[in-house]
């Protein structure tokens, strides 16, 4: 697959003089791809069973003659007003019971069956008039599923769904009352038709309640992606893709993507620093322009996964958003520095979000290679420079690992559902393990639970995995690599409760986690050697090696290959950590300087420098907002 660049249009947005103009625009800047329909349900059905696809068409042929590939978007992200007539409880219900009603998008539950059969519906018109048609290479179904909170919907559909889903897993209400323990404060069910949906409680709900639900409608999100991909396959055999959004947890993407051929994801750095990570005011200060440098890349190597080796960037920031609390733009560079680090990741294709602005509705101050009358934005020209650039460096593939993370949604939402202390969020521990490692210049895969092999690493770290899988446990025993588990790791059942052996309850390490505590921000726990434990402690019963203790004596690691760490490193100690690790497991580490990041191919090294000063490094010069490649010498 060659790598390439490509762009998102929205025709129905222009007048059909300017399609032309517009395409040719884009073949010259060297874009290769073009993103259309995703939006577009009321204009390709303006009345049910009223087909306009005559612009379509004609859309098709105006790009397609400039030498433009396309991705056709099933538009089930935006139902027309229509359609709420046709199925007026189709709404999502949010928790406080309020519908979320039209006049935006992604206004559907799940879990209603007459939405899902239209949109089975409109995939088929879609698929019987463009399946065959080559000169649409990919599909992209739906849009960001999940986005503005839309995975969780307590309707009625919903309600009836869970029922039956639970009627299914428990087969009986005293197996449900059981498993759920809910002998505890009377809760027990004579029927399924009794489980109400975890809402409006007078407090917390039973959290192995939330956590079936959260599971239940995880499913419907995969559910819903299926039924559209097995429809399509029935008339395409190009690739299906969706578009995850950038720390979008509420469903399990890896169940979404076993169906489809491509994983592709939205990657506005300048968006997610302002909106989506945990960071204090320096940081943001420092990155206001760039972006954090380790949010892209953790993303770029989940999709890997999720993609099974192929994906795509496909929306990229051209400029400021308009949907961030603040939305600065980008230094001069950034454009091309996030497009290459994402090739350098082993992209296949990024694509800039969007072509040209756009002068009305919700998205006017969002930025596009084009600004509103039509002439080039700053990143038209940085974009231009990428796809000439491309021809340089050969296609190598991203370099292999050694070192490996396993993330895993469920128990993103174990966390959700029990934080236990008010800062603590899975995502966060995962990503400030990645961090660390990242910070020593080092190549990591982003793993799934459900990973049976784990013999290609020198080091794997499982942070806050709430529940070990059988296979992945079988996976660690048979692997050489140093693996890492905890803190809160294995500490609860499928059925959300406290396994009889205490926590992390395997035998693979000697270690029993006899109390929890959690810590504000005010406290922390101070490591001897540097460093300190914020947020989580564990007390740790254990025999084995001890390696890295508290100043008061007690334990903070211990173990031999496994290793027991329990509790939250702070940026010190995860950096004392993984330079020990890394070290024992034979893997360069490099001095990086602080807004410096590197990304091998199997033949080049990437430079990424995010910060606003110039640094210098293995004999390179790396400009602000820089980004500089050369050979690898192991590579020959
Ligand atoms: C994405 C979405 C696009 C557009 C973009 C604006 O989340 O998929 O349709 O809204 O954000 O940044």
């Amino acid at each position: 697959m060659k790598r390439a660049l490509g762009v998102c249009y929205y025709p129905e947005h222009w007048a059909e003089d300017h399609w032309a103009d517009d395409a040719r625009r884009m073949a010259e800047a060297g874009l290769s791809w073009v993103r259309v329909g995703e939006f577009a349900w009321s204009l390709l059905e303006p009345a049910p069973g009223e087909f306009d696809f005559d612009w379509m068409d004609r859309a098709i042929d105006i790009l397609a003659q400039a030498g433009l590939k396309i991705v056709l978007g099933t538009p089930t992200a935006t139902p027309p007003r229509w359609m709420l007539d046709k199925y007026p409880d189709m709404l999502a219900i949010d928790t406080d019971g309020h519908p979320r009603k039209f006049g935006s998008r992604r206004h559907y539950c799940f879990s209603h069956q007459g939405y899902l059969d239209e949109c089975r519906r409109i995939a088929r018109v879609l698929g019987e008039r463009y399946g065959g048609d080559d000169r649409i290479a990919a599909w992209q179904i739906d849009n960001e599923y999940g986005c503005h909170d839309t995975t969780l919907s307590y309707s009625q559909s919903a309600q009836t769904g869970f029922r039956d889903w639970l009627a299914q897993r428990y087969q009986s209400p005293e197996a449900l009352n059981a498993a759920w323990g809910n002998a505890f404060w009377s809760m027990q069910y004579r029927d399924f038709d009794e489980v109400d949906l975890p809402n409006q409680t007078v407090t917390e709900p039973n959290p192995a309640h939330e956590m079936a639900f959260r599971r239940y409608s995880s499913e419907q999100v995969a559910r819903f992606n299926a039924v559209q991909a097995k429809e399509l396959r029935t008339w395409t055999n190009a690739p299906l893709l969706h578009n995850y959004m950038g720390r979008e947890l509420d469903f399990d993407h890896y169940a979404v993507g076993a169906d489809l051929d491509i994983a592709s994801w939205d990657s506005y750095p300048l968006g997610f620093l302002m909106d989506r990570i945990e960071c204090d005011d320096a940081t943001r200060a420092a990155f206001l322009r760039q972006g954090h440098p380790d949010f892209q890349a953790f993303h770029h190597d989940l999709y890997r996964t999720v993609g099974r080796g192929r994906w795509w960037v496909m929306e990229q920031q051209p400029g400021p958003v308009n949907w961030a609390p603040w939305n600065p733009a980008p230094l001069p560079g950034m454009v091309r520095l996030w497009s290459w680090e994402a090739f350098a990741h082993g992209a296949e294709v990024v694509s800039y979000f969007r072509w040209r602005q756009v002068p009305f509705a919700q998205e006017q101050m969002h930025t596009g290679l084009l600004r509103t009358d039509a002439s080039d934005a700053q990143a038209l020209a940085e974009a231009t420079q990428v796809a000439r650039e491309l021809a340089e460096v050969p296609e190598a593939g991203t370099a292999s690992a050694k070192v490996a993370i396993v993330f895993d949604y469920a128990s993103q939402w174990a966390c959700e559902v029990q934080p236990q202390g008010a800062d603590f969020d899975y995502f966060n521990l995962v990503f400030s393990a990645y961090r660390a490692l990242r910070r020593q210049g080092v190549s990591i895969d982003i793993l799934s639970p459900e990973t049976t092999d784990l013999s290609d690493y020198a080091l794997v770290l499982i942070p806050g995995l709430m529940l070990l899988p059988e296979a992945l446990q079988v996976a660690m025993k048979a692997a050489q690599a140093r693996v890492v588990l905890g803190p809160r790791f294995n500490c609860r059942s499928a059925e959300f409760r406290i396994p009889d052996q205490l926590p992390p309850a395997t035998d693979l390490v000697d270690a029993k986690v006899t109390l929890t505590e959690s810590l504000p921000p005010s406290a922390s726990i101070a490591a001897k050697g540097g460093g300190a434990i914020i947020r989580w402690w564990e007390h740790i019963e254990s025999v084995a090696t001890r390696h890295v203790e508290a100043v008061d004596g007690q334990l903070i690691l211990s173990g031999d290959r496994i290793q027991y760490l329990a509790g939250w490193p702070d940026d010190a100690l995860w950096n004392l950590l993984v330079t020990d690790w890394l070290a024992d497991a034979n893997i360069d580490a490099l001095k990086l300087p602080d807004s410096l990041r590197v990304r091998d191919t199997a033949t080049h090294r990437f430079f990424f420098n995010y910060g606003s000063e110039t640094v210098t490094f293995e004999g390179e010069k790396i400009p602000p907002a820089g980004v500089v490649w050369h050979a690898r010498e192991s590579a020959g």
